[in-house]
C-alpha cells in the first residue's frame, strides 16, 4: 500500500523538477520566455474565475511615461529643524497623491543648517532627489539700514492692534525671503518651475496629471488653489509701485480681480501663497524684480507687515496676462484652518478625495474665488 501510493508522487515530483529546471534554464537564457511564463502570469491563468473587480474611475497615469517627461521643476519647502515631523507628513502625502509616479525633486531651505536627523528622514521618505540649502544671511535677516526704532514701534502697534503675526520679526523675514529671494537661491536657480509646500499641509486628492506639464504646455505663469482677502492693516503702501510705474502693467492683466476701481486701490484679494505652482523666470524677470526692489527700498517688509501672498499676487495679476493665472480645482489642499476641496464636474470622485466638498473655504466669506471666476468670465 505504502509503496504504491508513494511512487506516483515520486514520478510527479521528478517530472515537475525537470520541468522547473528546463523553465529556469529557458527563462535565464531567453528573457522573453521568462516574461511570458513568469509565475504571476501562470497563476493568473489558473486563478478560479471570480467577478471582475469594479472598473476604476480612472487609471493612475503610467509612471514610466510621465517620469520620462518631467518638466524643469522642483518642490520647495521652507522649513525649520523642529518642523521635521510636520514636513515629513506633507511630503508623504504629496508622494502618495502625486510624486511617487513623477519623482520631482525637493529643495528644503532653512536659515540654519538642517540636522542630520532632518536630512536622513526626508531623504528616506521622498521618491526623488532631495537637496538641503542654507539661506544666505542677507536674504533672511533684517537689513542693517532698517531703522530699528521705527520697525520696533510698528511691530508693537500691530501687536497691540491684534494683527496676526503683527509682533513677529521672523514672520517678516520669511515674507521678505519668499517675496524676493527664494527663487534666487543657488539650489533653485537651476529650475524654472516650483511648487511650494509647507510643513503640516494636506493633499486630499490623487493628482492624476502633471501640473508642471500643464503650466508649461498652456503657457501659464502662476497657479493657486485658495484665494482670499488680506488684512488691510498689513499693507498700506504696497500699492504705490503700480501708480508710479504703470509701464509694467501687462496687456490683458488681472487688475480687475485685485482692484474694484480700475487700479485706484487694492481690494485685498490675493492668492494664498503657501500653495503655489509658478514660473520662477517670471519672478526673476524685470517687472517683478523692479517691483520687489521698490518694496525692499520702502522697508515695508519691516515697517509694515507685507505678506509674500499679496506681493506675489499683485505681481502675477499685473505683470502677467490674466490667461496665465490658473486655478486648480482638482488639487484638494488644506492648510489649517482652510481647505479647498474640489467641486467642479467629477473632480472629487476622480481624485478619490478625502475632503468634504461641503466644507470648503471657497464658499466662505473670506474667499476671493468667486470674484476671480466672475472676473475670468467677464
Ligand atoms: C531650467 O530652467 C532654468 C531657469 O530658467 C534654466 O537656467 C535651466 O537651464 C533649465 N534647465 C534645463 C535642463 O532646461
Ligand atoms: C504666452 O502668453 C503671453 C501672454 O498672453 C504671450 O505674450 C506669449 O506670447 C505667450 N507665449 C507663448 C509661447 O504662447
Amino acid at each position: 500500500m505504502r509503496t504504491l501510493s508513494v511512487s506516483p508522487l515520486r514520478v510527479f515530483l521528478t517530472v515537475t523538477g525537470v520541468i522547473i529546471a528546463i523553465h529556469l534554464i529557458a527563462s535565464y537564457s531567453h528573457q522573453e520566455y521568462g516574461r511570458i511564463t513568469s509565475l504571476s502570469h501562470i497563476t493568473n491563468k489558473f486563478r478560479p474565475s471570480r467577478p471582475p473587480p469594479p472598473v476604476p474611475v480612472q487609471q493612475l497615469p503610467n509612471e514610466q511615461i510621465y517620469s520620462d517627461k518631467r518638466e524643469n521643476a522642483t518642490f520647495v519647502i521652507l522649513c525649520r529643524n523642529n518642523q521635521l515631523w510636520d514636513a515629513l507628513r506633507s511630503v508623504k502625502e504629496i508622494e502618495d497623491r502625486f510624486n511617487n509616479r513623477y519623482h520631482y525633486p525637493y529643495v528644503f531651505l532653512n536659515e540654519v543648517p538642517f540636522t542630520e536627523e532632518f536630512k536622513y528622514s526626508l531623504k528616506h521618505i521622498a521618491s526623488s532627489e532631495v537637496e538641503f540649502g542654507l539661506i544666505p544671511h542677507d536674504h533672511w535677516f533684517q537689513p542693517a539700514w532698517i531703522d530699528e526704532d521705527r520697525a520696533t514701534k510698528a511691530r508693537q502697534k500691530m501687536q497691540d492692534d491684534n494683527i496676526i503675526y503683527g509682533g513677529s520679526l521672523s514672520y517678516r523675514n520669511m515674507c521678505r525671503f519668499n517675496s524676493g529671494f527664494f527663487f534666487r537661491h543657488p539650489l533653485m536657480q537651476k529650475y524654472k518651475w516650483y511648487w511650494r509646500i509647507e510643513p503640516d499641509v494636506h493633499f486630499h486628492c490623487d493628482i492624476l496629471f502633471d501640473p508642471f506639464r500643464y503650466m508649461q504646455e498652456n503657457n501659464k505663469t502662476y497657479a493657486f488653489t485658495i484665494s482670499m482677502f488680506e488684512y488691510g492693516a498689513t499693507i498700506p503702501t504696497l500699492w504705490e509701485f503700480i501708480k508710479k510705474n504703470p509701464e509694467y502693467l501687462a496687456p490683458n492683466n488681472a487688475m480687475g480681480f485685485i482692484s474694484d476701481n480700475g487700479g485706484d486701490s487694492y481690494n485685498l484679494c490675493h492668492f494664498w501663497s503657501n500653495f503655489e505652482i509658478a514660473n520662477m523666470d517670471f519672478w526673476r524677470g524685470e517687472a517683478y524684480m523692479k517691483f520687489f526692489e521698490y518694496l525692499e527700498a520702502q522697508g515695508g517688509f519691516y515697517y509694515e507687515r507685507w505678506g509674500d501672498a499679496p506681493v506675489h499676487s499683485i505681481g502675477a495679476a499685473l505683470f502677467a496676462s490674466r490667461d496665465q493665472i490658473q486655478f486648480f480645482d482638482e488639487i484638494g489642499y488644506e492648510h489649517a484652518p482652510y481647505t479647498h476641496c474640489p467641486r467642479q464636474g467629477n473632480n472629487w470622485e476622480r481624485g478619490r478625495c478625502s475632503c468634504n466638498p461641503g466644507h470648503n473655504v471657497d464658499s466662505d466669506g473670506i474667499s476671493c474665488l468667486n470674484k476671480f471666476q466672475a472676473f475670468m468670465h467677464s
